[in-house]
């Protein structure tokens, strides 16, 4: 058994060498160049040779792949082959949409065949480990890291989770699959303010119901790895937090597989003000389960140090080393560590038309239709005169969204590439203004002049001209991600100026989203007659865009995280909690929960999306009024697509328990379907309820359902739905 194997390889090892499987370093320098003679490289270099690296990141392409390795293989005294970490997020050189676009299609299939594109790639490339995918919920479209995860519902976000790692991993025998982990442990998504690194304050009880389910599913789900995060968790940092690593994922949880820190996160305990210096940070990352120290140094440096001082003890060193050479030999390193470098099949596997295909299809399935006035789109296919308007229509880069460091700038489809492929329309191009991009502009490196109007007249021109406009208008791919969250979420800009003029002259427009986070557009919402949110979609984003306006494609995107009105809402979800003065309509004094200058609905609502087709809800029945221990009820609804166009929607399933031994939400997500619907064609859908989907985690700190009654939703929008009452009696 691989246990066995395991043994027979600790039982060689040295301290040093255990500790050294626990170290992880970044691999940012030439290394089939010369041998680096000083500074961090040359101390890299050194304890590579010496068997002090268990694992490097950044490290990509399979000659760089290949020479490090074979350090390690040949050099060291017991060849401990590396892993290589690597953060590909949506894609390595193929670039899928952003995580946030793809959990927009609801479509698991597709986001499981997305994972293995990416796995298969990046595999290709030497690297067997992915960073990803980030499970954290978030709450707040400020945080620029909302593009990397599924969204606002932990429901959602677990189905998702699950397809990922399965993508990902799949058989890892095969160097198609990689390793997947789940990030980051935990809380990161509830920063206050939006602001990235920030203080998380969570209760228990939304830590259990609401951020920490997505990781669980991911533990059920045989994910190998686990990263920690930067934020501290009610004043312990999620790195030295023992609850968390060894209470709850290794010991509740049964997590077997290794638990990597963030890059330095265990000496950020230090301005945490938590340790005081390196050598206290790595006693308290250790003793608290981090297994692997991604460059902080400090495991390296002072984990031998503790062990003679007995604050940390060998059987901690040797159970998180265990770990790490267990995964080794899972992924059939110890057999072959030169499995993942292979440079014939390196060249015919990297940007292999098939990828494409693949990231096209999940493009075209991410896209939400979020306004369709007077059936503006689709746009007729010829005779028409189309002014194409924004900076963003004609960019090649900002399409591959962020965290795509495999990826090439300027190796996307444009919305103007896309929309030459239908050459019987006359197209017209203006930029009209470029992006704002705030301190996020340093990352590529342009000076933009964030103000500049002159280019309105010429887009004013074209408008005027036009049967249809389509304006792409929105964030840059590089305005979210990590170290990225805005205090504005309107249009970056003059944008919405440039939106607010041509409008002047021509109403018929489209408006093309592109975004790594909720807006608020109330103007827009308001006015615009057609919108379409297409995110970042990924290196076919302006194939999948054109297919979309043209209707070659019928969109069935539903948004998974809730669009605002206004920032002031923030943060906003659809699950939340009643209060003792609810109000979601015009409150009838002032002593109520609400704005007094602003609705407490949001702009669009979590689940909402629209199609080319009609879809229709009736007959929402339950096979029984009272479910019992134990036992099931059906609850079926009729969907009609009322129109003639095929098409796909996501049938929604939501539960509310009225009454708690904790405060309920007045909604959650419980089960969605994706249905295909000829024209005109009805179907009736059925959903099974059981005890297992009412539990959640009570007053008496464990998961369980409560006696009581029960309401029951089906419809296509959260905002939007039939419903009934149903009991649970235990
Ligand atoms: O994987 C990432 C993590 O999400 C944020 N910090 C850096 C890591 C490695 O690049």
């Amino acid at each position: 058994s691989i246990d066995k194997k395991v043994d027979s390889v600790m039982k060689l090892m040295t301290l040093e060498e255990k500790i050294g499987q626990l170290n992880q370093y970044n691999g940012f320098w030439d290394v089939t160049g010369p041998v680096p003679k000083e500074g961090q490289a040359a101390k890299k270099y050194e304890d590579l040779k010496k068997g002090l690296v268990g694992s490097m990141l950044n490290v990509k392409g399979v000659k760089d792949v290949y020479a490090l390795q074979k350090i390690a293989v040949e050099q060291t005294r017991l060849g401990i082959p590396l892993i290589f970490g690597f953060d590909v997020i949506h894609g390595y050189k193929t670039i899928s949409p952003i995580p946030l676009a793809e959990a927009a299609s609801w479509d698991l299939e597709a986001i499981q065949k997305s994972a293995e594109i990416a796995a298969e790639e990046s595999g290709a490339v030497g690297i067997n480990w992915t960073f990803a995918p980030m499970v954290d919920i978030s709450r707040d479209a400020r945080w620029g890291r909302s593009m990397e995860g599924a969204g606002e519902d932990p429901f959602l976000g677990s189905k998702i989770a699950i397809a990922r790692i399965k993508g990902f991993q799949g058989d890892l025998s095969s160097n198609k699959n990689i390793l997947a982990c789940a990030k980051h442990f935990a809380g990161y998504g509830f920063a206050e303010a939006g602001r990235d690194y920030n203080t998380v304050i969570v209760s228990d009880e939304i830590l259990h119901n609401v951020v920490l389910p997505p990781f669980k599913a991911s533990v059920d789900a045989g994910v190998r790895t686990f990263m920690n995060s930067f934020n501290e968790l009610n004043g312990i940092p999620a790195t030295g937090n023992k609850y968390l690593q060894r209470n709850l994922l290794k010991g509740d949880w049964k997590f077997d597989g290794l638990i990597v820190s963030d890059w330095g996160s265990i000496n950020e305990m230090i301005p945490h003000g938590f340790a005081k210096d390196s050598k206290q940070a790595a006693e308290i990352a250790i003793n608290a389960g981090s297994d692997m120290d991604m460059e902080s140094y400090a495991y390296v440096e002072h984990l031998s140090t503790l062990v003679r001082e007995g604050k940390v003890s060998e059987s901690t060193i040797n159970d998180a080393a265990r770990r790490i050479i267990k995964v080794k030999f899972e992924l059939g390193l110890f057999d072959n560590p030169y499995k993942y470098c292979d440079e014939a099949h390196e060249k015919a596997t990297v940007g292999k038309p098939e990828f494409h295909e693949g990231v096209l299809d999940v493009a075209k399935k991410s896209i939400v239709l979020l306004k369709n006035d007077s059936n503006l789109l689709p746009l007729k296919k010829s005779g028409q005169k189309i002014a194409l308007i924004g900076a963003l229509a004609n960019d090649k880069t900002s399409p591959l969204g962020s965290w795509r460091i495999g990826a090439d700038d300027n190796t996307a489809i444009s919305v103007l590439e896309g929309m030459q492929k239908y050459p019987n329309n006359q197209l017209m191009y203006a930029k009209g203004a470029d992006v704002a991009v705030g301190r996020a502009q340093f990352m590529w490196e342009t000076k933009i002049n964030t103000t500049d109007k002159s280019g309105f007249a010429e887009a004013i021109e074209i408008a005027k001209k036009a049967d249809v406009v389509v304006m792409v208008l929105g964030e840059h791919g590089l305005q979210s991600g990590e170290g990225r969250s805005r205090t504005d979420i309107g249009l970056p800009g003059v944008q919405k100026e440039l939106l607010e003029v041509v409008y002047k002259v021509n109403k018929n427009i489209v408006l093309v989203l592109n975004n790594g986070r909720p807006l608020a557009i109330p103007w827009a919402a308001e006015n615009i007659p057609a919108i379409v949110e297409a995110w970042h979609l990924g290196t076919q984003s302006g194939n999948a865009i054109a297919q979309v306006l043209y209707g070659d494609y019928n969109p069935s995107g539903k948004l998974p995280m809730t669009f605002p009105r206004d920032i002031g809402q923030v943060p906003i979800y659809y699950n939340y909690k009643n209060t003792g003065r609810p109000t979601m309509n015009e409150p009838e004094s002032v002593f109520w929960s609400h704005y007094i200058d602003e609705k407490n609905t949001p702009l669009f609502a979590f689940g909402h999306g629209l199609s080319y087709s009609k879809f229709e809800y009736s007959n929402l029945m339950l096979s029984s009024n009272s479910l019992s221990k134990n036992g099931t009820i059906q609850v079926s609804v009729v969907l009609k697509n009322n129109s003639n166009v095929a098409g796909k929607e996501v049938v929604q399933l939501y539960i509310r328990d009225l009454i708690g031994s904790l405060t309920r939400p007045v909604k959650e997500l419980k089960g969605f379907e994706l249905v295909e619907l000829k024209p005109f064609e009805t179907k009736t859908i059925i959903f099974t309820i059981d005890e297992k989907l009412i539990e959640f985690y009570t007053a008496n700190n464990r998961w369980e359902a409560e006696a009581g009654d029960f309401k029951v939703f089906i419809g296509g929008s959260s905002d939007k739905t039939l419903e009934a009452n149903f009991q649970y009696i235990k």
